[in-house]
């Protein structure tokens, strides 16, 4: 017997990346939407975001051994938005525009856990992936656990024309602070200081690039906020003035392995940590709703006034997606990364 269930796809993951992710590393499945039970229900997705942190979730040792594998064959995970199309759960009804971790697929089931509504104080939908999503969020509580933004600290944001910078720019510029951004190439530069809320930056592919942090930088950095981590932070202790604090919000240079990071640089980065009393801590945005709501009132605030502008990279079809994903790695873009799937209009 034939279903009459609405037909989609699925992209699973096919093997655990070595070193450089491939677009073979993910399979595309066909999908039947399943039915949601009571108090759930079923999402049609219409944007998928491309995340960086997935490289490391699906490596065969996430974090080195700390996490357990993903196992082959399951759906990739991620953010996206969608359009509530079938409901049983008393509080979602059909046509709601939600946003939550529907993964990559077409069709999801949710009972509501993570999910939220689209705000449309955020502008388009899309803008839940991004200035008003999990890279703009994880900007927001970064700059909370630096302790906020005291007026005229000066901040160094690497990959700051990426999801995460594009917003830590215009909070920092926003709260009286000085966001200075590291980029590759000119036309990223240019952008950043024009139109992210960025008073300098540095092009790190530029083989004056640290002549253009020093000038940048004439009292050097309180906080850097690294995106990166691998040798661009050693590199940066130099340009970090006394006291600083370095907050590790990702590792973008080391996803891929140790191949990435290049060699051991702890005893150069330990030196300074003790001759500059540098502090370094980490976060995560997991865990932190209950910020939530007030990140998202900054956020309309900014984006109300033009301080802030969504820098997106669209790509279309649910098929684009591993390419796209492998593309974080080697082909930079500027803004978040988004994958529109062929259901959009
Ligand atoms: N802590 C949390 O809760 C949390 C949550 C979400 C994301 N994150 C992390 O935040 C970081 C930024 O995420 P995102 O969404 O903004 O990523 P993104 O949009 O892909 O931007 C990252 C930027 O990093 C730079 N980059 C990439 N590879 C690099 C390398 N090998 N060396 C130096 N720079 C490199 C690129 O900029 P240029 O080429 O212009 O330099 C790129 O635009 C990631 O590490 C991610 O894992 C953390």
């Amino acid at each position: 017997m034939t279903s009459n269930r609405p037909k989609g796809r699925r992209i699973i993951l096919r093997h655990h990346p070595e070193h450089n992710l491939q677009p073979s590393d993910f399979a595309l499945e066909a999908q039947e939407a399943p039915a949601p039970d009571q108090n759930k229900f079923l999402v049609r997705n219409l944007f998928i975001s491309v995340e960086p942190m997935l490289r490391l979730f699906i490596d065969a040792a996430p974090l080195g051994g700390l996490m357990p594998p993903m196992p082959l064959g399951t759906t990739i995970p991620g953010p996206a938005v969608g359009e509530v199309i079938e409901s049983n759960h008393a509080d979602y009804a059909i046509g709601d525009l939600v946003e939550g971790r529907f993964g990559w697929q077409d069709y999801a089931v949710s009972d509501g856990a993570g999910v939220h509504r689209i705000n449309k104080a955020l502008g388009a939908p899309e803008n839940a992936l991004s200035i008003g999503g999990l890279p703009g969020f994880t900007a927001y509580v970064g700059l909370q656990a630096a302790g906020g933004v005291k007026p005229g600290q000066t901040f160094l944001v690497s990959g700051a024309a990426g999801a995460v910078g594009s917003v830590a720019g215009p909070l920092i510029n926003a709260r009286g602070g000085r966001a200075v951004g590291i980029v590759s190439g000119e036309d990223k530069k240019r952008r950043l200081v024009e139109q992210a809320g960025y008073a300098a930056a540095a092009d790190r592919t530029a083989p004056d690039f640290l002549e253009q942090l020093k000038a940048a930088l004439p009292n050097g950095a309180d906080v850097y906020f690294d995106n990166v981590g691998g040798p661009m932070l050693a590199a940066m202790l130099p340009f970090l003035a006394r006291g600083a604090l370095v907050l590790i919000s990702g590792l973008m240079a080391q996803y891929q392995g140790p191949s990435q990071a290049g060699p051991d640089h702890l005893p150069a980065v330990l030196h300074a940590v003790m001759g500059k009393g540098i502090r370094i801590q980490s976060f995560t945005q997991f865990g932190q709703d209950a910020l939530r709501p007030a990140f998202e009132q900054e956020i309309a605030a900014l984006l109300a006034i033009g301080a802030i502008k969504p820098a997106l990279h669209i790509e279309d079809g649910l098929e684009r997606l591993p390419a796209a994903m492998c593309g974080l790695f080697t082909k930079t873009v500027a803004g978040k990364v988004i994958v529109r799937t062929r259901n959009a209009n």
